[in-house]
């Protein structure tokens, strides 16, 4: 059953709800027409006004921030926002703390002791511009900075902001990105639990982030239970299928498309869809849940949702 857009968000018919038809579009649309003003706003807090050594850190910061990222995570946060309402400003600091700390995490698992990557994001990796300790402290930077954003800059009641930062921080540790790729690191030796072992690490490691974007406009924006039940659900699907397609694209995708080393998983010898299952399943793996997030876009009545399922499995880079 489809929810009405008005209906579904509580709202009452008096409310202007133009915005509303911004999610009727298709997700490369729904990009090009919000990247730039993200952008914008994501350059705009950081400033240079840096006058000592401090500067390069600034540098090392921003050159992998503004790097050629897809921002899929702040259009996440976007297509979800918008369902609530259409004050974009107020939900940009999320949005953008959000890609810092993403940011921070690509930084480090392409450090030398983690996956060891030379390229990211069509330039050269942090590390292999700046020098590791830089990459190592351009990461906790941006980490940081995202904490700082999301206390000091989100216009909602305080109650609401804590438990973003709540949520977020949970998203980002033990049992988030950190654990799991702690998982990732360590890999498998039980061939019996390697299954298991593998969803768990790219529900962590991928997947709780991206149901932070996912849920947490929801949450600052008051939505009711049951609309936030059916986003978390369906930010798990995205979040899984973001890195099981992550782990297609490293075998069937190109280095110059991808802006990173393809083949690097078989090379590393890492457990992931592809390597476990084999391409096929992966791929039929993948498509059973383009169904499943398809089936629950329907339900929020989200176009743009229907069509980033859609855009996670057609992706080349
Ligand atoms: C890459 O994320 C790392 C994963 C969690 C799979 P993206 O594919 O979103 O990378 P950018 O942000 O576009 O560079
Ligand atoms: C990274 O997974 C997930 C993060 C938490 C950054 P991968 O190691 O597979 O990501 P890529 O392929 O280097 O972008
Ligand atoms: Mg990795
Ligand atoms: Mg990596
Ligand atoms: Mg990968």
């Amino acid at each position: 059953m489809m929810i009405d857009k008005k209906e579904q968000i509580g709202l009452s018919s008096d409310i202007k709800t133009d915005h509303l038809n911004t999610l009727d579009m298709n997700f490369e649309e729904f990009t090009s027409k919000h990247k730039d003003m993200f952008e914008k706003d994501l350059l705009s807090y950081i400033t240079s006004n840096q006058s000592d050594k401090r500067a390069l850190l600034e540098e090392a910061m921003t050159y992998s921030l503004m790097a050629k990222g897809k921002r899929f995570r702040p259009m996440l946060v976007i297509a979800t926002f918008l369902m609530f309402s259409s004050d974009l400003k107020k939900i940009m600091p999320l949005a953008c703390a959000i890609e810092m700390s993403h940011t921070y995490s690509l930084i480090h698992d392409d450090l030398p002791a983690m996956d060891n990557d030379d390229f990211r994001r069509g330039a050269l990796t942090c590390h292999k511009k700046f020098g590791e300790d830089i990459a190592i402290l351009a990461g906790d930077t941006l980490n940081t900075y995202a904490y700082e954003i999301l206390s000091s800059e989100l216009n909602y009641d305080s109650k609401k902001v804590l438990d973003v930062i709540m949520n977020f921080s949970k998203a980002q540790g033990i049992d988030g990105m950190a654990g799991g790729q702690m998982l990732d690191l360590v890999g498998n030796s039980s061939q019996k639990k390697a299954a298991h072992h593998l969803e768990t690490t790219h529900r962590l490691k991928t997947g709780k982030i991206i149901e932070s974007c996912i849920l947490l406009p929801a949450i600052l924006e008051n939505a009711p239970d049951r609309i936030k039940q059916l986003l978390k659900e369906f930010g798990q699907i995205v979040g899984l299928l973001f890195q099981i397609t992550d782990d297609i694209l490293d075998v069937v995708g190109t280095s110059k498309e991808l802006g990173k080393t393809s083949n690097k998983d078989v090379e590393h010898n890492k457990l992931t869809y592809v390597t476990y299952y084999g391409l096929d399943t992966a791929k039929s793996m993948a498509a059973n849940l383009v169904v499943k997030g398809q089936e629950l876009a329907d339900k929020l009545n989200n176009k743009v949702y229907r069509d980033i399922m859609n855009f996670m499995i057609k992706r080349t880079f």
